[in-house]
């Protein structure tokens, strides 16, 4: 056990409830929350601002040196900056969705991003989502989960999202965009998807919020008696 607590690794691939499931769990056990996949959306929004194009990696590692990401508390979801600046929804954007993959296949970024991750999860008392936090940012976690659902469902479940914030786009396009976001993710050259050893595989697809929270939990508190 770390200083503040435990290490609560969960990954997944897109939208099979990892945020939701990981906010819950981190409010329950008053840990800190942290959300891995903002990181890399807030490199490519930062690069796409920039005018960088999203295979440079020179330029946008010369980039990174100056960029500061940080996380606050807020509601309904934590707040994100890029350099003291709020981006939590412009790295939703659309835009940032479908380029996101190309960045985080870039390995001085994953690298540069798993070793800021390894000093926020440091003293433990922390619950990281991402899609290699059990496999290479934290494999000596104490929980690791991988929480999986089927594609249908996962786009069902971003139609409702995006349905909240005015955004219609045909659950049919939802589904190939997360086909093609599941591919790149599972089929780069560096960390990419996969269930660590160890890891714990929760399939989503048929069961609430709240029974994923509830499963998670009980391996939680077997860990901590
Ligand atoms: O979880 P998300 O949709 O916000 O993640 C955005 C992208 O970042 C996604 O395409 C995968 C990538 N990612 C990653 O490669 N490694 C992580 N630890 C977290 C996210």
């Amino acid at each position: 056990m770390h200083k503040n607590g435990l290490q609560i690794a969960i990954d997944g691939p897109a939208s099979a409830g990892k945020s939701t499931v990981a906010k819950l769990i981190a409010k329950k056990f008053s840990y800190v929350y942290c959300d891995t996949g903002a990181m890399y959306r807030s490199v490519t929004l930062k690069a796409m601002r920039n005018n960088i194009p999203l295979t440079d990696e020179a330029r946008i590692m010369k980039m990174m040196k100056h960029t500061d990401i940080s996380f606050a508390p807020g509601k309904p979801q934590q707040k994100v900056f890029i350099d003291g600046h709020e981006v939590t929804n412009a790295i939703r954007s659309e835009a940032v969705t479908n380029s996101v993959s190309t960045v985080a296949a870039l390995l001085d970024v994953r690298k540069d991003l798993s070793n800021r991750q390894r000093e926020i999860a440091e003293n433990g008392g922390i619950v990281m989502d991402g899609r290699d936090i059990g496999t290479t940012v934290l494999p000596h976690a104490e929980v690791k989960i991988f929480l999986v659902a089927s594609v249908q469902e996962r786009a069902k479940r971003r139609f409702k999202d995006n349905a909240q914030k005015g955004i219609h786009t045909p659950i049919k396009k939802l589904a190939h965009e997360i086909e093609v976001r599941d591919y790149k993710d599972s089929h780069r050259k560096i960390s990419p998807l996969t269930q660590a050893k160890d890891a714990i595989r929760i399939d989503t697809t048929h069961v609430s919020i709240q029974g994923v929270v509830d499963k998670i939990a009980e391996i939680i508190d077997k860990k901590l008696k």
